[in-house]
């Protein structure tokens, strides 16, 4: 009997479930989508280290709306084109052009800020995030054709490629769904954790020098402690963008900076101070009691 082969520890156990994980998997191991996000990265510095670039993209991100924006546009091209492929069967064609102009015209609106949040990825998500872009840019590409074909009067060829650009762009939506639903990007890292209802013990206090972060453990996972002018803080250590670790992060005028992508968390409420997080920082209630730090979930 042959024994089946040992599973590769270095690889992801995701992608070895199900014929769809190894299809993304054999996808976004392609070694050229490394070199092309890397290509594209270095193209894209000088404008995210320009003046003002950290407002736009906040912006971008989505941050003034409290979740990501990228994800709320997407319907607005994908409905747009359906429309316009159900009005083209109905034979309503000058309607079905004026869908088709929409749907491409907030396409590049939507492909704006999925390449801000892309900038703000890393290894798998960044190659796959790549691919989803680049598939919706070939759907977009054959939008484009269609609208031209439609001018021109080639209703037919107009017709044909508005429904491939549909199911392209269908295929980068599955795509894109995969990296928020399988992968959590632009998730809130923070959503299920709440801390204990009672107050609990994580630090002898001596060892929460004033102004130096620390991560203690709480009930298996980790929380950022800080003390500044007498005050303890504590917050969940895992950055609400990614799952950056906090505690490794500079404290300035009472706000942390996640070492990772650098969104920025006021430390008394966990507010965002800068992106690409979209999230507040889950904050726990903290005190010194009796030589020891002490943390407990926050009520309401
Ligand atoms: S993990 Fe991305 S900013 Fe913190």
């Amino acid at each position: 009997m042959v024994e089946a082969p040992a599973p590769d520890p270095e690889r992801l156990s995701t992608l070895e479930s199900s014929w769809n994980s190894r299809l993304l998997g054999v996808l976004e191991e392609a070694g050229w989508l490394e070199g092309a996000s890397e290509t594209l990265m270095g193209w894209l510095q000088p404008l995210l280290a320009a003046p003002g670039a950290a407002r736009v993209k906040d912006l971008l991100h989505g941050r003034w709306l409290g979740h990501a924006l990228h994800p709320v546009l997407t319907d607005a091209p994908i409905g747009f084109w359906m429309g316009a492929a159900v009005l083209d069967l109905a034979g309503q064609e000058f309607a079905a052009g004026l869908l088709s102009g929409a749907g491409s015209a907030s396409a590049v609106a939507t492909a704006v800020t999925g390449l801000a949040d892309w900038t703000v990825t890393d290894g798998r998500e960044r190659r796959l995030g790549l691919l989803h872009g680049l598939v919706n840019v070939a759907g977009l590409c054959l939008q484009v054709a269609s609208l031209g074909a439609r001018l021109q009067g080639r209703r037919g060829a107009a017709k044909s490629l508005s429904y491939a650009g549909l199911g392209v762009s269908s295929a980068a939506a599955y795509l894109g769904g995969e990296l928020v639903f399988g992968r959590g990007l632009m998730v809130n890292h923070d959503a299920w954790t709440a801390g204990p209802d009672e107050w609990t013990p994580v630090l002898p206090s001596p060892q929460l020098p004033e102004r130096v972060t620390r991560r203690v453990d709480l009930r298996g996972h980790s929380v950022l402690v800080y003390r500044e002018a007498g005050r303890v803080y504590a917050m969940e250590d895992a950055c609400a963008h990614a799952g950056g670790p906090l505690s490794e992060g500079e404290v300035e005028d009472g706000v942390v900076t996640c070492p990772w992508h650098g969104s920025r968390f006021r430390l008394k409420d966990g507010a965002v101070m800068r992106g690409p997080a979209t999230f507040p920082q889950l904050r726990l209630q903290a005190r010194e009691r009796q030589g020891q730090i002490e943390v407990r979930g926050r009520k309401g």
